[in-house]
C-alpha cells in the first residue's frame, strides 16, 4: 500500500510539473492563443480548465525535467521512447486539457492539434493512475454547476465540455474518446439523479447514444432519470451552442427524449412491426435487453409499453421473458 502510494505521488508530481509547462508555453504561445480564440474561447474559459499549449519542441518538457531520461517520464506517458530508445514528448503542436479524478487530482492529459496532423486528438496512456473507462473529463470542474443545474449532460469530447461552459453551461462531462462505460455510469448516478446523454448528431453519435443506453440498462432505477438529446446530424454540442446560444440548447434539454422512449423508438423502427414475422423479430431482440433491466418500476413500465408494441398483453411477455430468461441460464 505504502508503496503504491507514493508511486501516485510521483506520478502526480510529474504531471503536475508537466502541466505548468503547458500553462507557461500558452501564456508566450501567440499561435496557441490564436486557435483558442478563433474556436470562441475566452482567456477565463482558458483558466477555468486549465488549458495549456503543449510548444512544437520535440523534447520541450526538457525545460521542466532535469532528467530527460528519468523512467518515471515514459511511465507516466509524457514522453514516448522510440525503438531505437530514443526520447521525445508525446505531446507537440497540441492544445492541452488537463484530466482531473472526483478527487481533483491530475490524472492525465488529452491533446488537440492545432494544425493539419494525425491524430486530432491524443490522450494519456492508461498509467497506474490513468484508466480512459473510469474517468470523466470535466466532473471536477463542473461538480458545482451540475448540482446547480440539478442534471449532467454526457458528451463526447473536451470541446464540447469547454465550449458549453463558455457559453454558461456549467454541468457538462466527457467519456474520454471510449464507449460509456458501466463505471462511467454508475459515477455519472452519484453525481446527479438527472443524466443527459448529448452526443455528436453524426451516426457516429446515433450509435454512441445507442450503445449508452444499453450500458445503462443494468443501471437503471426509478429515482434515476436518463434521457438523450439529439443534434442536427452536422452538430455537436460545442458548435450547436457557439450557433445558437445557450437559450437554444437548452431548448433542446427540454426536448430530450426519455431513455424508455428511446429504447421503444429504436425497436420500432427497426421492424415491420405489421407482420408477426416482424413483431416476433422485434421481440427478440428486446429480449436481451429488458432483462437486463433490474426488477423495478421503470421495468414493469417499459414492459407494459413493449408488450403493447408488439401486441402482446404484459402478462404474455413477463411469461415469453421468464421461458428467455431459463433458456439462456
Ligand atoms: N477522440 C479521440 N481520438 C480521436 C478523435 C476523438 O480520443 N482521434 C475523442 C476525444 O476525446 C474528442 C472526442 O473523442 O474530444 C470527440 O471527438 P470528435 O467528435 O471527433 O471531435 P470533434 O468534435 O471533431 O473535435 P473538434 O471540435 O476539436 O474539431
Ligand atoms: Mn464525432
Ligand atoms: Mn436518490
Ligand atoms: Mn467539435
Ligand atoms: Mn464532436
Amino acid at each position: 500500500v505504502r508503496q503504491k502510494q507514493t508511486e501516485t505521488m510521483l506520478h502526480q508530481q510529474v504531471l503536475e510539473k508537466a502541466h505548468s509547462f503547458y500553462l507557461s508555453q500558452l501564456r508566450s504561445g501567440a499561435q496557441a492563443i490564436a486557435y483558442l480564440k478563433q474556436r470562441g474561447l475566452s482567456g477565463q474559459t482558458a483558466k477555468r480548465f486549465g488549458l495549456g499549449w503543449s510548444g512544437t519542441k520535440r523534447q520541450g518538457l526538457k525545460e521542466v525535467f532535469a532528467n530527460y531520461e528519468e523512467s518515471l517520464l515514459v511511465e507516466s506517458g509524457l514522453v514516448i521512447e522510440s525503438e531505437d530508445g530514443r526520447r521525445y514528448d508525446r505531446f507537440r503542436e497540441r492544445i492541452m486539457f488537463p484530466i482531473f479524478n472526483a478527487k481533483g487530482k491530475l490524472i492525465g492529459f488529452g491533446g488537440r492539434i492545432i494544425g493539419k496532423g494525425e491524430p486530432k486528438y491524443l490522450n494519456s496512456p492508461e498509467t497506474p493512475v490513468f484508466s480512459k473507462g473510469q474517468e470523466l473529463y470535466g466532473l471536477w470542474e463542473n461538480r458545482q454547476g451540475i448540482r446547480a443545474e440539478g442534471f449532467v449532460l454526457v458528451v463526447e469530447g473536451y470541446m464540447d465540455v469547454v465550449g458549453l461552459s463558455q457559453q454558461g453551461m456549467d454541468n457538462a462531462v466527457a467519456t474520454l474518446g471510449t464507449a460509456t462505460t458501466p463505471q462511467h455510469i454508475q459515477k455519472l448516478i452519484r453525481a446527479s439523479d438527472r443524466i443527459i446523454f448529448s452526443f455528436d448528431g453524426d451516426n457516429a453519435g446515433k450509435k454512441a447514444a445507442w450503445r449508452a443506453l444499453q450500458t445503462c440498462l443494468p443501471l437503471l432505477r426509478d429515482d434515476v432519470s436518463i434521457r438523450f438529446l439529439f443534434l442536427p446530424a452536422e452538430h455537436d454540442p460545442d458548435s450547436y451552442i457557439r450557433e445558437f446560444g445557450a437559450d437554444a440548447f437548452r431548448e433542446k434539454v427540454q426536448e430530450s427524449m426519455a431513455l424508455s422512449s428511446f429504447m421503444l423508438q429504436t425497436l420500432a423502427e427497426r421492424y415491420p412491426l405489421n407482420e408477426a414475422e416482424g413483431r416476433a423479430a422485434c421481440l427478440h431482440e428486446a429480449r436481451p435487453l429488458i432483462t437486463q433491466i433490474p426488477e423495478s418500476g421503470i421495468k414493469t413500465q417499459i414492459g407494459h409499453d413493449f408488450a403493447k408494441l408488439v401486441s402482446l398483453t404484459s402478462e404474455e411477455l413477463i411469461k415469453d421473458l421468464a421461458f428467455y430468461q431459463e433458456e439462456t441460464a
